[in-house]
């Protein structure tokens, strides 16, 4: 097996992700990690370059008298990682530049050398005005693609500084404690006994944020099912659809079962019909269940395809449907890169598109809960009220969580720093209608 430096590794997970080739955590899968002789500098700088991406380009074309070209995109990353580590990390500046300068020798690109020596020396005597600079435009100083930043500023006038904040801070990490082996308190006691810092959330009842991160296997009753990592705004979901004892549930996007398993965990006794369309993500659902001790029925279908009937009636209808992740990019800055207005609007047209084939499988008097990671506005309020327009039995629920913004349909909650994700319900009832 071949060691890899991380500063060369992440250059080729950077150049592979500009050329929207996978994903940040495609790329940064277990056996990459283990090929390394640093995995986690490897992804402070993968995660670090692409959450300031935008800066960093800006910072890059100003240090530059004329761009790289497109077959120089490796020397490019290598120099985006440098001042990645020059201007946000506490690395000593004259480490940073040596490392970055030797590292060129393993591109094969010699004549690299002293412009990368240059940029990186420049950048280091400039800071000031290279600050002052990027702090003129929103899209630089937040560095958000400027579509992003104009869609989220049209949608949230109000608050899309804090959002933009938001989406360039760490995200916590948060477990979902199982009420059927432990109570909040005794996990948080069971994981201070191994010195593990954890406090309760505020909104979702059995969550608990660590203080720092770690690897979720090595936690305390992992294994056995008594916590598993979920954020506080997914955990909402068993608290936002009403659930009584036996009833018939649809999980319609199910994979990775995440919230699956927190429907289950708080009424065990539902019969839940978890649904696919991607044969490969399967697997992971029956691994939660099984971990969790948890049972539903696991299939691989696309309800767009599928005769309706085929199905029978739901009660409940959870569709927790694809979306534009824009409420989850502080735990995916690759998204910043990768996301475009026309997937935006594919999205869009699919959630509908899984709506209108829902909604026939929902029983009277039943209820569907719609959610998605998304802030957008098409995604969310706008998609239900085209919804509502269109079904004379579609009734909203107004929804009341702490925290939440209420929109036209259904409430947003915003990236908290220490606090949830950014995360979008709408709740609607299935009414009997009314013949004239
Ligand atoms: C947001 S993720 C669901 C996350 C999951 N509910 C959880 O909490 O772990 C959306 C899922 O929808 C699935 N999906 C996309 N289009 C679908 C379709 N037409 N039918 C069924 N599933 C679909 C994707 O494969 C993906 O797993």
């Amino acid at each position: 097996m071949t060691v890899s430096s991380p500063r060369i590794l992440a250059c080729q997970i950077l150049t592979a992700l500009m050329q929207h080739q996978g994903s940040l955590a495609s790329h940064l899968n277990a056996q990459v990690l283990s090929q390394t002789t640093g995995p986690a500098l490897l992804q402070e700088f993968c995660y670090g370059v692409c959450r300031w991406q935008p800066r960093l380009q800006f910072y890059l074309q100003q240090l530059m008298d004329k761009p790289l070209r497109a077959k120089d995109l490796d020397v490019q990353c290598l120099l985006l990682v440098g001042l990645y580590q020059l201007l946000f990390m506490r690395t000593p500046d004259h480490a940073c530049v040596n490392e970055t300068v030797a590292a060129v020798d393993t591109l094969g690109k010699p004549w690299a050398k002293a412009l990368v020596n240059a940029v990186l020396r420049n950048a280091q005597r400039q800071q000031a005005e290279l600050q002052a600079l990027a702090e003129r435009d929103y899209s630089v100083w937040y560095a958000h693609p400027e579509w992003l930043l104009q869609q989220l500023k049209q949608d949230w006038p109000q608050h899309y500084r804090a959002i933009l904040d938001g989406n360039n801070q760490r995200a916590p990490m948060t477990l979902r404690v199982n009420q059927r082996k432990a109570s909040r308190t005794e996990c948080q006691a069971l994981l201070a006994a191994e010195g593990i810092v954890a406090k309760p959330g505020l909104l979702a009842p059995n969550s608990l944020y660590l203080a720092q991160p770690m690897d979720a296997v090595g936690l305390p009753g992992f294994v056995e099912g008594m916590v598993s990592v979920q954020d506080e705004a997914s955990q909402l979901v068993a608290s936002v659809l009403p659930l009584t004892p036996g009833l018939r549930v649809l999980d319609a996007c199910a994979a990775p079962g995440g919230k699956t398993c927190a429907l289950l965990e708080a009424e065990p006794t539902l019969q839940v019909l978890a649904l696919d369309n991607e044969a490969r993500r399967l697997p992971r659902i029956l691994q939660n269940l099984d971990r969790l001790q948890l049972h539903a029925e696991v299939r691989c279908a696309d309800i767009t395809q599928e005769p309706a009937a085929e199905f029978g009636r739901f009660d409940r209808i959870l569709l927790d449907v694809p979306c534009s992740a824009t409420g989850v990019i502080r735990r995916h800055p690759d998204i910043k890169l990768l996301r475009t207005p026309a997937e935006v609007e594919l999205l869009v047209a699919k959630q509908r598109a899984l709506l209108a084939a829902a909604w026939p499988l929902l029983a009277t008097g039943g209820y569907l809960l719609y959610s998605t990671c998304s802030l957008l506005k098409a995604e969310n309020s706008a998609q239900i009220a085209q919804f509502v327009e269109h079904h004379a039995d579609a009734e909203p629920v107004a929804l009341s969580i702490e925290a939440a913004l209420a929109c036209d349909f259904g409430v947003q909650l915003l990236p908290q720093a220490d606090g949830p994700d950014g995360f979008y319900y709408a709740l609607l009832r299935k009414r009997g209608v009314q013949l004239a």
